[in-house]
């Protein structure tokens, strides 16, 4: 991609720019949120389109925000990203004006795209410079055929083909409006070019806005070179304009995440019911069951097993990890050869050693478990750094909140917890300690020490025949 780039620039020896539109509300969402905050895959609308622009390594990136830009410039900044505001949303012209002062001193090629269109890729971008160059065009729009244009700009072109002007939907006569050609809102244009044309946009429409689009019909007029390049894959410049957009493009972005895993080695047992977000990765060889959800900055690792019904979000998992049936696993890290589950919670810091085994109603807070330990059945482990080869029994509790503040835990290495222990923390149970069944540990014990609590237990012999004899006389 490095090598196109450079291509791109040694054609014409000038600046590559990107300008992405994004301030608008976005109405036909019916929210309160800004339309290019809305997610596919685990990362905001206008992310994926960052990301994808991002990729042809251009000299300037300006995003447009208006609605919400605070927010918008939060979720989305990052190094190399400068943010332009659009104070009123008087249309998409006024909108690449407002990037202008971004590009004092540029001279090159303007690539512009809407901050909606999530499916775009790198390659179709990359192929439509490129042609825009190659054809040393002063404006070029990329267009797509659709069966049901619906509200898109529609292409207007001349008897030899060659591109007029862009009509909206709604400015369109009945004749322009069976155009099946839409404007996808991409367009690549000479800078100097560009910015004068803004200047002589008159927001002469149905909606009384300043419409990029009528830059189209300048150039033409102006007679410079002016084309309209038509792309295949309607997906890809697809924009969300509702909610149902959004339902249909995260479905579509799920089928290519999982095409792309299935081709990197990974089996899914039912994919079609696995939802995997952008930044997850999966090694190969691992096999993902029904209903399994990956999240987040989430990274599998070779040979793992997951049963299905499993959430994981922000989180490591080594090679050849088993996760049993119904788990879910937030900011946790498992190393190789773990076993968790089924039904098992581990959340906020839960960090396993390689062959540490966590089992049934388990949950894991914020703790480390050690090399070969293991809490098998209905425990709590919260705030607590567990050494290697230690196990802890059913229905052991760490109490790790006084109601105040929360204590850590310490169990050392060899420990042998019982089950129904309880450890009133902040508590150090040192190496080799063998603690009995039913035992509250309220302070530290020394190693190789066993500590239990002393209670009598008392067998009262004919206790329940007369107890419910006595209830009986009651009635
Ligand atoms: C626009 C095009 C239409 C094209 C379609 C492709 C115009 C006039 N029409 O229509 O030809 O087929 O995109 O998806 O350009 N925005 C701003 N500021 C504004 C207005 C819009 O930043 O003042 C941004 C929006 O946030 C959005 C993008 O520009 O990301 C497109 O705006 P939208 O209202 O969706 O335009 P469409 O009606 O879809
Ligand atoms: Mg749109």
């Amino acid at each position: 991609m490095q090598s196109e780039r450079s291509d791109l620039h040694k054609r014409n020896m000038a600046q590559f720019g990107v300008v992405i539109l994004a301030a608008g509300l976005g109405k036909r969402m019916r929210s309160t949120r800004a339309k290019v905050l809305h997610c596919i895959a685990g990362q905001s609308l206008l992310t994926h389109v960052i990301r994808a622009t991002q990729r042809l390594h251009p000299d300037r990136l300006v995003v447009v925000v208006g609605h919400q830009a605070e927010e918008v410039q939060r979720q989305c900044g990052g190094a190399g990203i400068e943010f332009a505001l659009q104070r009123d949303q008087r249309g998409t012209g006024d909108a690449v004006r407002a990037a202008q002062p971004h590009f004092r001193d540029f001279i090159g090629d303007i690539l512009i795209v809407c901050g909606d269109t999530p499916l775009l890729t790198t390659n179709t971008l990359m192929q439509f410079a490129q042609h825009h160059q190659e054809h040393q065009a002063t404006l070029s729009v990329l267009t797509v055929c659709l069966d049901d244009p619906a509200q898109y700009g529609r292409i207007i072109r001349a008897h030899d083909g060659s591109v007029r002007k862009i009509v909206e939907a709604r400015d369109a006569t009945p004749e322009e409006r069976k155009v099946r050609e839409i404007n996808s809102g991409i367009y690549c244009v000479r800078a100097d070019f560009l910015f004068s044309a803004l200047e002589r946009l008159q927001p002469l429409n149905a909606q009384g806005e300043y419409y990029l689009t009528d830059i189209v019909a300048q150039a033409v007029t102006a007679g410079l070179s002016t084309h309209a390049v038509v792309t295949h894959d309607p997906n890809e410049v697809g924009g969300v304009n509702s909610r149902e957009d959004l339902a249909t493009m995260e479905k579509t972005r799920q089928q290519q995440l999982r095409s792309q895993w299935m081709d990197a080695g990974v089996t899914f047992e039912d994919p079609d019911t696995v939802y995997i977000d952008e930044e997850v990765t999966i090694g190969r060889d691992t096999i993902i069951g029904p209903n399994t959800q990956l999240k987040g900055k989430t990274n599998i690792g070779e040979r793992c097993r997951i049963d299905g019904s499993v959430y994981i979000i922000d989180s490591k998992i080594g090679d050849d990890a088993h996760i049993r049936f119904s788990v879910v696993l937030t900011e946790s890290e498992l190393g190789n050869h773990t076993e968790v589950g089924p039904f098992a919670h581990l959340r906020g810091g839960a960090v396993l050693a390689p062959k540490a085994e966590i089992g049934n109603f388990v949950e894991v807070k914020k703790s480390h478990i050690g090399e070969h330990s293991k809490a098998k059945h209905l425990a709590y482990i919260g705030d607590a750094e567990i050494g290697r080869d230690s196990n802890i029994g059913a229905g052991t509790i760490t109490c790790n909140y006084d109601g105040f503040h929360k204590h850590r835990t310490k169990i050392g290495d060899r420990v042998q917890v019982g089950s129904d222990t309880t450890l009133v923390a902040p508590i150090t149970i040192n190496d080799d300690v063998y603690i009995a069944t039913a035992t509250t540990v309220r302070h530290d014990v020394p190693a190789g020490a066993l500590v239990f609590n002393v209670r009598q237990e008392q067998v009262r012999e004919g206790w329940t025949a007369a107890k419910r004899a006595k209830e009986a006389a009651k009635k």
